[in-house]
């Protein structure tokens, strides 16, 4: 009785451990830190990162334009997964003739190596905590 009981607790934890990966740490904890108003470095530079290379399309402050969604609505219902393999792998629609193409960025290392860091620009703006412009650091 006593060994049944050890062998369910061990087969529990091996069930945490491997389910734990599964969850990603941006649903728990936010991908992003503000202290007065103030960003942090990683997400100082997704707003950077986000002015170059997204802006143009999706519009200023995550806001959106008449071509592309509003991301800071986007990130509100997508998972940092799906917001990870659209932005890696690309996407298209058409609708009624209006064709809408959202390029891969997979190759673009200028986008890639930081995807954390404008994930986190963009979830900060979909949660309400960040301001539109152009944030200060913290420690400026
Ligand atoms: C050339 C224009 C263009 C650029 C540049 C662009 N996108 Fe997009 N993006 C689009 C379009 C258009 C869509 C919608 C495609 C559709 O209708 O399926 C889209 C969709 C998305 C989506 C899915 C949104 C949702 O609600 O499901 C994400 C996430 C996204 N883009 C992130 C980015 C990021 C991050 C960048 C910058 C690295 C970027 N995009 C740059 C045009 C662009």
């Amino acid at each position: 009785m006593y060994g049944k009981v050890i062998t369910c607790a061990a087969a529990l934890a091996v069930l945490i451990c491997v389910g734990a990966p599964m969850v990603s740490a941006d649903e728990r904890t936010p991908p992003y830190t503000i202290e007065n108003g103030k960003v942090d470095k990683g997400t100082y530079n997704g707003y950077r990162r986000y002015a170059s290379t997204c802006h143009v399309c999706h519009g200023p402050d995550g806001l959106g334009s008449s071509f592309a969604p509003a991301l800071a609505d986007s990130l509100k219902l997508i998972s940092y997964e799906d917001f990870v393999s659209t932005v890696a792998g690309g996407r298209q629609s058409n609708i009624g003739g209006v064709l809408r193409v959202m390029p891969a960025w997979a190759n673009n290392p200028d986008v890639m190596d930081y995807i954390d860091d404008i994930y986190g620009y963009l979830k900060a703006r979909a949660d309400g905590v960040l301001p539109p412009g152009r944030p200060t650091r913290i420690g400026e």
